[in-house]
């Protein structure tokens, strides 16, 4: 039974293109069979609480002497872990706030990267239960960040999502990139919302296209 974490973080209920873009995958991916489950998580409506407590970043062996995070936590990160744990493919709507990551989705990842359980702390070759699973990331941009221009480096989203669920976490990441969503928005010359408009339906395409692939 293919199962399928979607996650959305964007907080524009109404024209989110990540959202749109992640629905396009999710879709597609329902279509492939009825065996193709989804399991949804809205990290902008259902927020998860910031970590109440640092030694949540470390399993109980690896915590310092007297630490007592919340069990309600405790209990909630078993819970957002174990969702993780049972995907097949994780899929992850990454709207650019402030060039990083919106924080409901930091939140998120401050729950499940955890060393020892989820990453390598002192055996890598036990402690990456999701190294080779695919992870999309659905990124969206207000501003344009091509390659050669000085904005090229400007988005800090995609490359600490890469160090941790890549790197950290080993899975196979791919991101699936959509920029300039504002442009007609705010009267940007004519060839830059051409330019927008043929980005968001590459990126629908590409998303049926790695539905179909990973599916
Ligand atoms: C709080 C906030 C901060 C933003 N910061 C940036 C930014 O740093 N760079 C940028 O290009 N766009 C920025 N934007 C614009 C969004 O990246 C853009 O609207 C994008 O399409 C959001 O994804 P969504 O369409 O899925 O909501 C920001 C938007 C919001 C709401």
């Amino acid at each position: 039974m293919p199962s399928l974490l979607h996650l959305d973080s964007s907080s524009d209920l109404t024209t989110s293109r990540s959202r749109a873009i992640t629905q396009t995958f999710a879709d597609t991916w329902r279509g492939l069979g009825d065996d193709h489950v989804v399991i949804y998580r809205d990290l902008h409506t259902d927020a998860l609480p910031h970590l109440s407590d640092a030694s949540l970043h470390f399993p109980p062996h690896l915590r310092p002497a007297g630490a007592s995070p919340s069990a309600a936590q405790e209990a909630l990160q078993s819970e957002i872990i174990a969702e993780l744990l049972a995907a097949d493919v994780v899929l992850i709507g990454v709207p650019l706030y402030n060039y990083s990551m919106p924080s409901t989705l930091k939140a998120w990842i401050d729950y499940i990267h955890v060393p020892a359980v989820t990453a390598p702390f002192d055996d890598p070759a036990t402690q990456q239960p999701m190294a080779g699973r695919p992870v999309v990331l659905i990124s969206t941009r207000g501003g344009a960040y091509d390659r050669g221009t000085p904005t090229e480096f400007d988005d800090h989203a995609l490359p600490a999502l890469k160090l941790i669920l890549e790197d950290a976490l080993g899975m196979a990441l791919e991101a699936i990139v959509a920029t300039r969503t504002l442009s007609e928005r705010f009267g940007a010359p004519a060839d830059e919302v051409d330019k927008q408009h043929a980005e968001l339906a590459a990126a629908h395409e590409a998303a049926v296209e790695a539905a179909r692939r990973l599916g």
